[in-house]
């Protein structure tokens, strides 16, 4: 595939970065369809902005405390995403509540991932919260972000077991494993268009194998 007609991609962060990390790597493969423009943090110590840098790819940190009003702050990071040409906005790990305004000027173009299966455990302390209803799967989605927190169509999902001796630092492990597989096989579907939404729900078009939208649960992790 030519590089020029990779899907541009611009990934918020506020941490770890370990989904950009897979992000940064799926990238890495010549055939994968997407590239990384820009990665913006709003905090100067995020461990991820490092993994962004030892890949060569764009940083900014646009700190939220420095701007007496959001809407500042948001029109900040619009202003370095369509600098950056960003075509696609990953959420990732980014815990900042964005406006309306925000969302609305990146419909259908703005993704997240949230650890838990939506609709259920929107929200923050998702895995302890599964723990403590005795769900027997729990896992990640990656959805299209609307103006409600965690709702917005969703794209994919991966489901992991929870074990009757599971921590929520286990479970954690898990989900985000699950999601550093996730991220990826979005952002490929998104790139290639082969996601559309109709009447708030992702439909999937020219599925080849359905590996390319289904992850099963691995029972014995
Ligand atoms: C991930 O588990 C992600 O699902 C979660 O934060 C973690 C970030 O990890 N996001 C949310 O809870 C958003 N609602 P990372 O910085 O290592 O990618």
């Amino acid at each position: 595939m030519a590089e020029n007609i990779k899907l541009k991609v611009g990934v918020l962060i506020s941490g770890n970065g370990s989904n950009l990390q897979s992000i940064i790597d799926a990238c890495e493969d010549p055939n994968f369809p997407a590239e990384l423009s820009i990665v913006i943090s709003n905090k100067a110590e995020a461990y991820g902005l490092g993994r962004a840098k030892k890949a060569n790819i764009k940083t900014k940190v646009i700190e939220h405390q420095n701007f007496q009003h959001r809407s500042d702050f948001e029109k900040n990071i619009t202003k370095a995403l369509i600098n950056a040409n960003v075509e696609l906005v990953c959420l990732a790990g980014f815990m900042r509540i964005l406006t309306d305004t925000f969302v609305y000027s990146w419909k259908d173009r703005l993704i997240n991932v949230h650890p838990s299966l939506l609709p259920i455990f929107k929200g923050l302390n998702t895995h302890q919260r599964a723990i403590e209803c005795g769900v027997k799967f729990s896992g990640c989605t990656i959805h299209f972000v609307s103006s409600s927190m965690d709702e917005g169509p969703i794209i994919l999902q991966a489901a992991v077991p929870v074990h009757q001796n599971d921590t929520s630092k286990s479970l954690a492990e898990r989900v985000l494993d699950a999601e550093h597989k996730l991220y990826p096989m979005a952002i490929r579907l998104f790139a290639n268009k082969k996601i559309w939404i109709e009447n708030d729900l992702v439909k999937f078009t020219n599925i080849e194998d359905h590996n390319e939208i289904l992850i099963n649960p691995n029972i014995k992790n």
